[in-house]
């Protein structure tokens, strides 16, 4: 059986999590979820890292010891996770026992090899990475992370011999081409490695500085260096080195980090592994950063994004979304509530969310709601089955390479070319002609497309993904899904089962800066409201906004059976079908010269009977003292456009 063990890095517990953490713990929770559901056997590991001067500064600044503090951080972090659906099998905690114990079994190991020596340091040391840098790295005598000068430090201390790894490492990573990827991160770790020396890494504090760390197992006087000691979670936790887990997992590693910490994991942690006699991981994935405006999130800016915000007012699933769609994986990204609505509205509400309730709908419509039995095949049904086949493919190749992007376009291939096919083979009209096998086939097409989507986008969006199966009548069982015979296999939804009567799983958003128009509106004063007694009350943005105005194109009229000034216009506002309206227009059109025309249509008015016949809205029209002119657009728009 295949395997597929994910890690996030174990976060610092200095700050509070924000949107950088909840990407990367959903990209690592997507991964775990889209391999569930391929067959693999998933492990999903993430956590805290909880030494270091870091949060020894933390701690004090908040006036509680650094176990007070870790404690509190930490459970935030843990927090998140339940409300961003992450499905994590394990949490650890650098503080933990079971992790204390793998690092002092892994440094004896590596200084009874003869691989740890005592020596005299002195470098320039940054207390923000928790790091020396050498001359070289400085950018004009500053640390480049934090722009700040960092303190020259002298003393005596551990280091393990990481240069001696170098040539084996060079040689792993052009072995193994992806060992590091994307491309571009591995092509930064080997001209790093082959511009010059590799240095031996500094892994231990004197106790006269730090004594929040994890005592050296060969000298008490000294604690673990923090990455010497937070790199080692990720076998710690699969219980190394005689665990069954590690033994399950460990050859499927994948770790996942952003760009600032590649060197740790690109070149420590291999190299540490090495000399441990610990086989490689198999993957490190690296992903860029989050930007908010074109700059890097952080407190001090005060540009942090709140995930759990952004969760409340969008949805979670929307969210997850929006995260997983809009960063190209190994870029840098810019976030912006703007972008997120643009998406929100066009992808999910638009073609999935429309896609499902006119489904829906018509299947209540034409069936009761019940899944027919497909009947009589045209070649359009080939077609959008390959359409299907090949926009799968795209998304499952994609996700395994942690294209997300690339993949959720390759999938809306189908939720596009469904919503076509709906256009193609007007149900309506298959209806109207009564021709019940051909109708039945298409509903079926539908309904079996949508559950393919359906449960590819578990892993992107796992509550919608149960809500939609739930809305088709199937209930979502990881165990009974693989999306690779989802290729090759048709049929899996049950004809006679019945379907919810619609679905609004994404309604439309307003942007951001129209979602509060009230500071923009000025209320008009009492006397100049008094004196224009013709005029009707002004009213607020928001009344008018409660209007759903559309322009729509006339697809037949006839007369009211009983009524001699009414006539009966059905009119295609973008729905499903077209809409029936009962309108006062008999004394001025003739039912044929209506067709054709485009009309603006009240599309949210309650529907009522007039004479009997059910009316779906209003048809705008100017009444001078000759006749009747019907509102419209100035030039040809696509029915169902919305007037604002
Ligand atoms: N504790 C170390 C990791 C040790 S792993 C053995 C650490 N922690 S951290 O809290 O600083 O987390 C860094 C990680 O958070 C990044 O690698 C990335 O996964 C995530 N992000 C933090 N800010 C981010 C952005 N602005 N954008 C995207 N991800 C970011 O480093």
């Amino acid at each position: 059986m295949e395997r597929f063990y994910i890690t996030t890095p174990i976060y610092y517990v200095n700050a509070k999590p924000h949107l950088g953490h909840a990407y990367t713990t959903t990209v690592a929770d997507t991964m775990a979820r889209f391999h569930t559901l391929m067959g693999a056997d998933t492990y999903f590991l993430t956590g805290t890292d909880e030494h270091g001067d870091k949060i020894v500064q933390a701690a004090e600044s908040n006036g509680q010891t650094p176990k007070e503090y870790v404690d509190v951080i930490s459970k935030l972090f843990q927090g998140l996770l339940p409300d961003m659906n992450i499905s994590n099998d394990d949490f650890i905690r650098t503080t933990e026992p079971r992790h204390v114990k793998v690092v002092q079994e892994i440094l004896q190991k590596v200084y009874d090899a003869g691989d740890i020596y005592f020596g005299e340091y002195g470098g320039h040391y940054c207390f923000g990475c928790e790091r020396f840098y050498t001359e070289k790295e400085l950018v004009d005598g500053l640390c480049p992370d934090h722009q700040t000068k960092p303190e020259y430090i002298a003393e005596k201390n551990y280091f393990f011999k990481m240069s001696k790894y170098k040539d084996w490492l060079l040689d792993h990573i052009e072995k193994h081409p992806d060992f590091i990827r994307p491309e571009q991160y591995k092509n930064e770790v080997v001209s790093l490695l082959e511009s010059g020396e590799l240095e031996d890494l500094c892994i231990s504090r004197p106790k006269s500085r730090l004594t929040w760390g994890i005592e050296l197992p060969f000298d008490a006087d000294y604690v673990t260096y923090v990455w010497f000691d937070a790199l080692i979670n990720y076998v710690a936790a699969l219980g190394y080195p005689d665990g069954d887990k590690f033994k399950k997992y460990w050859p499927a590693a994948n770790h996942l980090v952003a760009k600032d910490i590649l060197k740790p994991h690109a070149v420590f942690w291999p190299t540490m592994l090495k000399a441990a006699g610990i086989e490689p991981y198999q993957h490190l994935n690296v992903h860029g950063y989050w930007l908010v405006e074109d700059t890097k999130m952080s407190k001090s800016i005060g540009n942090v994004i709140e995930p759990l915000a952004m969760k409340d007012a969008y949805g979670l699933d929307a969210f997850r979304y929006f995260l997983l769609r809009e960063m190209s994986f190994g870029q840098d990204s810019s976030f912006s509530e703007k972008a997120l609505v643009g998406r929100l509205n066009a992808d999910l509400a638009n073609d999935l969310g429309n896609l499902f309730n006119r489904t829906l709908s018509m299947t209540h419509k034409y069936f009761d709601g019940i899944i027919p039995q497909p009947d009589v095949e045209e070649i359009v049904d080939a077609e959008i089955k390959k359409v299907g086949q090949g926009a799968m493919k795209s998304f499952q190749r994609n996700y395994a390479e942690f294209k997300f992007s690339r993949g959720l376009e390759g999938l809306w291939e189908l939720v596009r070319g469904l919503n076509k096919y709906v256009d193609a083979t007007a149900p309506w009209t298959l209806y109207k002609e009564k021709n019940t096998a051909r109708l039945s086939t298409v509903i079926y097409v539908l309904l079996e497309n949508m559950r393919k989507i359906a449960v590819h986008l578990w892993p992107v969006m796992p509550g919608a993904s149960e809500q939609m199966l739930e809305q088709l009548g199937i209930a979502f069982d990881a165990q009974k899904i693989n999306l690779s015979k989802e290729l090759d296999v048709w049929g899996l939804l049950e004809s006679g089962s019945v379907v919810a009567q619609s679905s609004n799983l994404f309604p439309r958003v307003d942007p951001p800066e129209e979602a509060s128009p009230k500071k923009m509106e000025k209320k008009p004063k009492k006397s100049e409201k008094a004196d224009r007694t013709d005029a009707v009350a002004a009213i607020e943005f928001e009344d008018f906004q409660k209007l759903d105005l559309r322009v729509g194109t006339v697809m037949e009229a006839e007369k009211h059976p009983e009524a001699d000034r009414l006539l009966l216009v059905r009119v295609d506002t973008g729905d499903d079908e077209p809409r029936q309206v009962v309108a006062g227009l008999a004394d001025f059109y003739a039912p044929d010269d209506l067709v054709g025309k485009q009309v603006v249509v009240v599309v949210n008015l309650k529907p009522r009977k007039l004479r009997k016949q059910l009316s779906q809205g209003m048809i705008l029209a100017v009444k001078t003292k000759d006749g009747m002119q019907l509102l419209t657009a100035s030039g040809e728009v696509p029915a169902g456009s919305k007037v604002s």
